[in-house]
């Protein structure tokens, strides 16, 4: 109950005092920094977490409602000493949605899963040498709505799941042994999206230590120039100060090729003023550098060092590479000079068995297949990815549409378009940025009045690449947002093409979105009521086009960019053409767990020129079907092909430039095969054959070894085969798995839209042949971790994985709470014995003197004074077993808890007084009451706090 005496029905702020666990200590002592060299943290691990929202009562009387709006009062699970020991320990990244059930009473576009409300609180302490630093807290990303304190102080308020924030936290921090709290409230009831946005802290969070005269987050600005064949860099670097005085300092820029060595280096002044930002401005002229090609992405490091007149103090780095590119109203899009149709897909962020929280290496396995499938180009629809991921399609060599989320131009979502240009525009890979995608208001005047404001603000920042929008409308109208745009983007209106042409013959145009084909990845045989769509490449939405469709009509049309298919991978929500029981998407080229369905096979026949491509569909295993004809289709870039039906020729074709081969063959149980020719010269083959009864489990991992840093993951493949060892494509059975040793399983899936069962689970069903395991390397350690899988009456299968040591890992060690009540408040000097149980009005702010020890008194006539603090206990510490102990206290004294006499300090000479806390109520009113010793001080000297188990 909330106490109305003495502290006047403030809500007392207790700080919090930690003790760092054995391994947080080592690894703390590894950290300690060179002065001058920045830090960047992980603070991912160590994370508490409560799914709902904790309802506060209402305020009502004079002093709660005064203590409620002071800096570092903020209430409930905000503040810093919230009783938080029943919570959850997770680390980020974080998903909560796909923890969660099915349930057709959620959200179809959201994955039929409840979302709500969480909150995440963390404890960290600080070493009295980062005091004069200057320390950024940076969320990568919180879905959806959210909002930071740092001690009880609000810091921030986000109104998008997609973008990151970097918050100076600096003046709220508290060092040496104290504890900080940060505590964040995601409300994830709201929606930016008509598909699975998950819902946490599902990005990871930094903590970003540098000296308080720093290059600012993102503040290094290098986009190189070509101008008459020769190459320039212009750096711009932004130096922040959070110093008391004005600094000057030399800013040295270098530039360092793929291989290390130096190629361009700069140097120029900076002075700023204390608590504001200051720019410097280098030339780097640089000689025929290697390009950033899709095949070899050359990425150049520009690294910034800051010195003083005492030496290094900061440091910062971007990477960029040297590309050409432009687009051209008639000929469409050009890199590096070639014509180069955009080879794209859109895809979300989510992933089988681990939700939106999708490690950065299963990232990379989810990009690798894109690439392998003959993308070059991918758009994050409709939405920024994290910074990790767009790193990867600088690595990998992959164009990327970067696109904003929000339409609308008020300063809180400008600022997000602002991040993202900031964050990404020194990236080689970002050849458009995007305004938005399908908007109501893109065909009026106030879409051409918001769209040109946001093309001026990226312009401002970037001038060097084209901005458009993604558009299903509007085109045509007098004014709207098309007006406003470098480059259109139209979605699905094919046949809109040749009329933008020659309406706009000077304004460069590209598919934004095309396609939304179905398939169920190895199904041949569309069941309406079961929810399956064969995969044969014939069903799309009626709006949309097949694989092949949509890619006709792309390289049909020069002046066509190219386009982005929607979509390359499945995702969670938005089962179009079917609702519940589906919950996921029948769009992608590949699955959920990035598994190939036929499309996959299509787009690599359409898109990759260099190699033969020969696929071969359906599988062949049809028991029953015998001297019926099969629909046999071969995606192939060949132009010629046969097949064979145990070794006899069954069906011969010239292939249909895009349309590929299709053949009707009566099956009959054996091997068929496709031989791919080309100018009568054979180029490639593939073969399916009848598979028996399923023998054993097959695991196949994508790597062989691990980081053990808690972060790195394998996506493991999960398939059965016959007795023979031929692959059963058509097994649908259940598989358990056990993991031993240094890792963990964080989630299954098999790619199967119609499925509910759990993503967090050992086991899982196989869909059409085939599941996934992700397991992830467990922090610290190293050695091997084993998988085992088996399935009733099959052979077991067992994997190991090499985990490596992590080394010393860059993370903010988890701190441990324990309870130092504050904001206390202290009587006037009494003649006599105050009342320890005197009340004081609620609306009485200043009779009783507030703050925290020491509260020392001096001496004089009136040698008595009462000192009082109310705070919530915590529930670990409440259990009859903790001490309040009092570090020093001058004076005799007696300690008086919720009106019961806990003790006295019998002797006047100054010392502790440690007593124990019985159990009781959450909510704890302390009075001590100090009598001093004629003629000395007196008062509370030390600091109070609570402390587990005996003393
Ligand atoms: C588009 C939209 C996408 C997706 C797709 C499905 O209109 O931009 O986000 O909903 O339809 O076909």
């Amino acid at each position: 109950m909330r106490p109305t005496f003495a502290d006047r029905g403030a809500r007392p702020r207790a700080t919090l005092h930690c003790l760092l666990a054995a391994g947080a200590v080592m690894l703390a002592s590894m950290q300690i920094a060179r002065a001058g060299t920045p830090e960047r943290l992980s603070l991912d691990p160590g994370w508490l977490f409560l799914q709902g929202d904790v309802p506060l009562p209402s305020i009502k009387g004079q002093g709660a409602s005064y203590m409620t709006t002071k800096a570092g009062e903020a209430p409930g699970p905000a503040s810093a000493d919230y009783d938080d020991s029943t919570w959850r320990h997770v680390d980020l990244p974080h998903d909560w949605a796909v923890e969660g059930p099915f349930d057709p009473d959620q959200n179809r576009a959201q994955g039929y899963r409840p979302r709500g409300i969480g909150w995440y609180r963390r404890y960290l302490t600080l070493p009295v040498t980062d005091r004069g630093r200057n320390i950024e807290l940076q969320l990568d990303g919180v879905a959806t709505h959210s909002t930071v304190w740092v001690n009880g102080i609000v810091v921030n308020r986000n109104w998008s799941g997609y973008n990151g924030r970097n918050l100076d936290i600096t003046p709220y921090l508290r060092y040496g042994k104290e504890v900080n709290t940060i505590a964040v409230r995601v409300d994830a009831e709201v929606m930016e999206g008509w598909w699975y946005e998950g819902a946490g802290m599902y990005r990871h969070t930094w903590l970003v230590k540098r000296d308080a005269v720093h290059i600012a987050t993102d503040g290094i600005h290098a986009n190189p120039v070509q101008k008459n064949g020769r190459w320039t860099l212009p750096v711009t670097v932004q130096v922040d100060s959070s110093a008391a005085a004005a600094r000057d300092a030399k800013l040295d820029v270098a530039l360092l090729a793929p291989d290390g060595r130096e190629v361009a280096r700069a140097t120029a002044p900076v002075h700023v003023d204390a608590l504001r930002s200051a720019s410097a401005q280098l030339d780097l002229a640089v000689r025929n550098p290697q390009p950033w090609t899709l095949d070899k992405p050359a990425l150049y490091r520009v690294r910034a060092v800051l010195r003083d007149a005492k030496g290094e103090i900061d440091s910062a780095e971007t990477h960029t590479g040297f590309r050409t590119f432009r687009f051209d109203a008639d000929r469409g899009f050009f890199l590096n000079g070639q014509p180069t149709k955009l080879q794209g897909v859109a895809i979300h962020q989510d992933h089988a068995g681990v939700g939106v929280a999708v490690p950065d290496s299963i990232w990379e396995y989810r990009m690798r297949q894109l690439k392998s499938m003959g993308v070059n180009a991918i758009r994050f629809a409709h939405n920024a990815p994290a910074a990790e991921v767009m790193d990867l399609a600088d690595r990998l060599g992959i164009l990327v549409m970067d696109e904003n989320r929000n339409f609308n131009t008020s300063p809180d979502y400008m600022q997000q378009l602002t991040w993202l240009v900031r964050r990404d525009r020194n990236r080689p890979s970002v050849v458009l940025w995007s305004i938005f995608n399908e908007e109501p208001l893109q065909g009026t005047e106030v879409g051409y009045e918001m769209a040109r404001r946001m093309v001026a603000a990226i312009r401002e920042l970037d001038p060097t690449r084209p901005v458009t929008a993604a558009m299903h409308g509007g085109l045509f109208s007098d004014k709207g947002a098309v007006q406003a745009l470098d480059v259109a983007g139209i979605n699905y209106q094919v046949w809109e093409y040749e009329h933008f042409h020659k309406t706009y013959p000077d304004k460069p145009v590209f598919s934004s979105e095309d396609t939304s084909a179905f398939m169920s990845r190895g199904a041949y045989k569309t069941d309406v009521a079961a929810h399956v769509v064969a995969s044969y490449d014939d069903d799309a939405a009626d709006w949309g086009q097949t694989q092949r469709g949509s890619w006709k009509h792309i390289t049909d049309h020069p002046f066509i960019a190219g386009g982005f298919a929607w979509t390359g991978l499945d995702y969670r929500g938005e089962p179009t053409p079917h609702e519940w029981p589906s919950a996921s998407s029948f769009f992608g080229i590949m699955d959920l767990c990035a598994f190939p369905k036929n499309a996959y096979w299509f787009r690599q026949a359409l898109w990759i020129k260099d190699k033969p491509v020969v696929k071969l569909m359906p599988h062949w295993t049809w028991p029953g079907q015998e001297g019926r004809p099969v629909k046999v289709r071969v995606a192939t870039n060949a132009s010629h092909v046969r097949l064979l039906l145990n070794g006899a020729v069954v069906g011969e074709q010239d292939v249909a430039p895009i349309d590929m081969a299709t053949f009707d063959v009566p099956y009959a149980p054996g091997k068929l095969e496709v031989v791919a020719s080309r100018n009568g010269k054979e180029v490639g083959r593939d073969a399916v054959e009848t598979s028996g009864a399923p023998a054993r489990v097959v695991l196949t991992p994508d790597r062989n070894a691990l980081l053990g840093d808690g972060a790195d993951a394998v996506p493991v493949t999960v398939s059965v085969v016959d007795a023979q060892g031929r692959p059963v494509a058509d097994a649908n059975l259940h598989v358990h798995f056990d993991i031993d040793g240094a890792g963990s399983i964080i989630g299954v899936g098999n790619g199967d839209p119609n499925s509910h069962e759990p993503d967090k689970a050992s086991e899982r069903s196989l869909y059409n042949g085939l599941a996934q395991v992700i397991v992830q390397g467990r922090r610290g350690a190293h050695g091997k971790l084993v998988l085992r899988a088996r399935a009733d009456g099959l052979q077991p299968a067992e994997v190991l994985l090499a985990v490596r040591d992590a080394g010393a890992l860059a993370v903010v060690p988890e701190a441990q709470p324990i309870v130092r009540p504050g904001t206390w408040r202290s009587s006037p000097p009494q003649s006599e014995r105050p009342d320890p149980n005197v009340a004081l009005a609620d609306n009485d702010m200043n009779s009783w003197a507030w703050g925290d020890p020491p509260l020392g008194m001096a001496p004089g006539d009136k040698r008595w004074r009462a000192f009082r603090v109310s705070f919530p206990l915590r529930a670990d510490h409440n259990d009859g077993r903790a001490h309040v102990v009092l570090r020093e206290i001058a004076g005799k004294a007696e300690v008086w808890l919720d009106g019961v006499k806990l003790g006295d300090k019998t002797s006047f000479a100054p010392g502790p007084l440690v007593l124990p806390v019985p159990h009781g109520p959450g909510w704890r009113t302390l009075t001590v009451l100090v009598e001093a010793e004629p003629g000395k001080a007196s008062g509370l000297l030390g600091e109070v706090l609570i402390e587990r188990g005996t003393p």
